[in-house]
């Protein structure tokens, strides 16, 4: 999951690249480096941050307005100088750059290692500039379109040549790429986070395009060569909308911003007793009627939305729902059919597994209903239907406001299956919709939770190994506490659906292991009470999530913080406040990198 930038056009190289590379850093941040074509080529790169190529850069700057860069979230190859991006090959003449995974490499590198090639990293990327040149007989569109053909995997890679100073060539197979067009300029990026300010409009490139770009030209082609009409598409992101602003950290900024998401994608969704879909929701009410059952698939944060989701489908609509980690579906024996629904949750609409378990459903004829925060992102493209969370851009790895505002749209999407269905009446639909109105107020209450919350985790700062415990539309709740906590913090935390501490975990608890409870005023609070005290009694420390109101929380547990009341549908939106809130805190106190955490990638594109 690299970022990747290119640039032609009359602006400052350097300038233009750093400035996308630090919109992409949080797609990967290891090493990093830059390729000026100067009347030659020349390179700069380095293992570690962006921060240090600007050193580097000060020092030893390039000139030149043709170019690529390139930050990097390490495959193959430890993080070393040698084993940053971007890459020449035995004649120093052309520098690429790349994002994925050549599966093909090692044979190819032997093979190309015979014919004398030399190579000076570990990497898979260093393998496809070399065989580039090996296919360089005339210009390098045709070296690229050669060497592609033999490669196995998933690529974007951009490469200039300082033999054709003027132009770049990309070539886009699984990875993103998308390129935007200025005035007399052009920008290849990652994502499109990268051309703002700079292009007017982009176009995405689609698997197997390959595009040759100068300062005013934009060629699109297939890997034949044959000319590609592409839709281009304005670039809706503003630069106000990829900074920190007053704040911090782009994950608080996110954290705050959900009050306001959420109230927005209401006042989108719900209009006159009816449910507002997106134009690319292209279900017909009588397919919806026909819909069978459903699958929903995800990784991560999103899969944890996906399963509140099913909660939606089987409450409201009375379809069930099989919610599936889309690495394990798309290995399984996928025994869906015609009347399945698929639903894809992704908010970068580029995870490589949600993608090749789409695929699994393309080629049985299922229909997929993508839930997405990205417009034109691969689901996006290869998805039948998309409806879209609005969440804006979410730069922080860790994912908060695209959770709940997903969690939303999930519940939009069940209450127009189940009015088409006709198993919602209206006054039904009407308190849910009133309830719903009331959740940004709720959420900034929840909010005001933050200073309470900071106490407790400076209090738990040297604290480890969290038992995250929830029951019922909670239990996701419980999943999504903890996996905050594990990668913003890098502390070890479990979440368990509550009634299963008897059949081992609560071995687990012993003095002051902290246990955090959601324990709102619903259907399972007598349970879940139950279940806190068992962890009480065994001298947890305990630290419940509850319902505004509720004082005999205090009896039971050390700490309590609650939100306003809710149904119980509702409150996994308000409890993620507090557990987004404990996460972040505990980062920032642990000195960890809360942005851009260790080892990870906001966007995971490779398997
Ligand atoms: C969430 O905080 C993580 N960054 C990660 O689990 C993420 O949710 C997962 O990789 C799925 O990403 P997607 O929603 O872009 O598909």
């Amino acid at each position: 999951m690299c970022g990747i930038v290119g640039y032609v056009g009359p602006r400052n190289l350097a300038n233009v690249i750093l400035v996308g590379l630090e919109r992409l850093e949080y797609r990967g941040y290891d090493s990093c480096g830059i390729a000026a074509i100067d009347g030659g080529l020349t390179i700069r790169k380095t293992a570690g941050r962006l921060q240090r190529l600007k050193e580097m850069l000060a020092t030893s700057p390039v000139t030149g307005n043709l170019g690529v860069g390139h930050t990097r979230w390490a495959t193959h190859g430890k993080v070393t100088d040698e084993n940053a991006h971007p890459f020449t090959g035995c004649y120093g003449r052309m520098a690429l750059v790349h994002n994925g995974i050549i599966e093909n490499y090692r044979e190819l590198r032997q093979r190309l290692s015979a014919e004398g090639h030399r190579f000076v990293s570990e990497t898979d990327t260093e393998t496809i500039v070399h065989l580039i040149e090996s296919h360089h007989k005339q210009d390098l569109v045709t070296a690229v379109r050669k060497a592609a053909a033999e490669l196995v995997g998933s690529y974007a890679i951009v490469v200039v040549s300082a033999d054709e100073p003027d132009r770049l060539v990309a070539m886009k197979v699984g990875s993103p790429l998308v390129i935007g067009q200025g005035e007399g300029e052009h920008v290849i990026a990652s994502d499109a986070q990268a051309l703002v300010g700079i292009a007017r409009r982009m176009v995405p490139m689609h698997d197997g395009d390959v595009a040759v770009v100068t300062r005013k030209s934009l060629e699109l082609t297939d890997a034949s060569g044959k000319r590609l009409r592409r839709q281009f598409a304005a670039i809706e992101l503003k630069p106000k909308a990829l900074s920190k602003g007053r704040y911090q950290h782009f994950m608080r900024k996110e954290i705050f911003e959900q009050p306001q998401v959420i109230a927005d994608s209401i006042e989108h969704r719900f209009r006159d007793r009816r449910v507002m879909l997106d134009p690319e929701f292209l279900l017909y009410p009588d397919e919806v009627e026909k819909v069978a059952r459903v699958v929903i698939q995800a990784c991560g944060t999103s899969y944890h939305a996906g399963l509140v989701g099913r909660y939606y489908f089987e409450k409201f609509c009375r379809i069930p729902v099989s919610v599936e980690i889309s690495s394990e579906l798309r290995t399984s024996e996928f025994i869906y059919d015609g009347d399945t629904l698929m639903i894809p949750i992704s908010q970068s609409g580029e995870t490589a597994d949600t993608l090749a378990a789409l695929r699994e459903a393309g080629a049985r004829d299922i229909h997929s209903l993508a839930v997405l925060n990205t417009k034109r992102s691969s689901i996006d493209r290869e998805s039948n239907s998309t409806v879209y969370i609005h969440a804006g851009p979410e730069i922080g790895v860790a994912s908060t406001k695209a959770y709940t505002a997903e969690i939303l749209t999930l519940l939009s999407l069940a209450l127009y299956f189940a009015r088409v269905r006709k198993t919602m009446p209206d006054d039904r639909f009407d308190d849910i919709v009133h309830h719903c109105r009331e959740l940004p107020s709720q959420m900034r209450k929840a909010l005001a939770l933050d200073a309470r919350i900071k106490a407790t985790a400076e209090r738990l700062a040297k604290a480890h190994d969290f038992l995250f415990l929830g029951r019922g539309i909670n239990y996701p709740s419980a999943l999504e506490g903890a996996l905050k906590l594990k990668e913003v913090a890098y502390v070890h935390a479990t979440g368990l659906p509550a009634g299963e501490m008897k059949h081992g975990p609560i071995a687990l608890i012993a003095e002051n292991v902290p246990v955090i409870g959601i324990v709102p005023r619903d259907s399972v609070y007598d349970k879940m009470i139950s279940n806190l005290a068992e962890s009480k009694a065994r001298k947890g420390f305990i630290i419940a999530i509850g319902t505004e109101g509720d004082d005999s929380l205090k009896e039971l547990a050390d700490t309590v913080f609650t939100v306003p009341a809710a149904p119980e549908y509702l409150m996994p939106l308000l409890v993620a406040v507090p557990l987004q809130l404990f996460a972040y805190h505990s980062a920032v106190i642990r000195g960890c990198d809360v942005d851009k955490p260790r080892n990870l990638a906001k966007s995971v594109t490779v398997e």
